[in-house]
């Protein structure tokens, strides 16, 4: 597969602290990765590093054949950014905070409103966005995404704070830029998300990647108890182990109509982090 984003041996410091320590990866084309940790863990840094805000003391990343930290005007056309710290402009309507970026990239009052229509904000176009609620200004800081139509888009945590159905609105749109063919790479703290939208995700715990992989391949690899639950119609569960014993046992559980549902005991994403780094994910 064609890759849109290659990492390798990426290193970076903060005074004594490493905060990356030899990262390497690749992230194909049309694909969202998700990039999980800890809060502190170096997303936001790698995040920074390969849109050219921070410089590596060592490695070198290639964001579609450009190297980012030799970012010109015209490759940031290219590439949308989502983050904190690309604020909107509190005084300014939500069709003005989007003008001024639409003027760098030459990009017409037409597709501006397009996408506020993407967002769910073209009611909400004449508003100040010192009047928008969260939810609204995280919808504002995509519009500013979708407005360049970039080929990559870079969302550190898109849906922190929000409520779980602004968070799924947004997840939607999401997977409607993946759907046009887009590669989004994305942070997140919430592994549910990660297991909704990532086809792979990479681990990160103190500046390293622990794990990588399909959220799904990573629980799998971790499935040591190999257990399967079965829940029973009088409301109690039953856990037998996964072996060659267990096709009888359920065949004698459904024959006399005792088993309603069947399950394997993957451990999911939240488990397998705690079992590599003895901490939670969610902050
Ligand atoms: N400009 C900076 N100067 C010094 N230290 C920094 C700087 N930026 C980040 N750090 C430190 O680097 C580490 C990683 O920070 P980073 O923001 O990349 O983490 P994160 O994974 O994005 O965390 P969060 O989930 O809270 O956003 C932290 O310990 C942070 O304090
Ligand atoms: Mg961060």
């Amino acid at each position: 597969m064609e890759n849109s984003i290659s990492i390798r041996n990426i290193t970076k410091a903060f005074g004594e602290k490493k905060v990356l320590d030899n990262i390497s990866l690749k992230i194909g084309k049309g694909e969202i990765f998700g990039l999980l940790g800890p809060s502190g863990a170096g997303k936001t840094t790698l995040i920074k590093i390969l849109t050219g805000q921070l410089k590596a003391e060592n490695g070198t990343s290639i964001i579609n054949g450009v190297d980012s930290q030799k970012l010109t005007g015209k490759d940031y056309s290219r590439f949308g950014i989502m983050m904190d710290n690309f604020g909107v402009y509190d005084r300014l309507s939500c069709f003005d905070n989007l003008k001024i970026f639409a003027r760098v990239y030459d990009i017409g009052n037409d597709r501006i409103n397009k996408a506020l229509e993407a967002v769910g904000l073209s009611e909400a176009k004449k508003t100040a966005a010192s009047n928008l609620s969260k939810g609204m200004k995280s919808r504002l800081r995509l519009a500013r995404v979708f407005m360049i139509d970039p080929e990559i888009l870079f969302l550190d945590e898109p849906t922190s704070g929000l409520d779980p159905a602004t968070a799924d609105e947004i997840q939607k749109m999401i997977l409607a830029e993946k759907d046009k063919g887009k590669t989004i790479f994305l942070t997140t703290h919430t592994m549910r998300e990660a297991e909704k939208l990532c086809n792979n995700i990479a681990l990160l715990n103190e500046g390293k990647i622990v794990e990588y992989g399909s959220p799904k391949e990573i629980c799998r690899r971790y499935n040591h108890q190999k257990k399967l639950k079965i829940h029973l119609t009088d409301g109690t569960e039953k856990e037998i182990p996964h072996d060659e014993n267990s096709a009888e046992i359920i065949s004698e559980l459904i024959k006399s109509g005792r088993a309603e549902t069947i399950h394997t005991t993957e451990p999911d994403l939240e488990m397998v982090f705690m079992e590599l780094t003895g901490k939670e994910l969610t902050a």
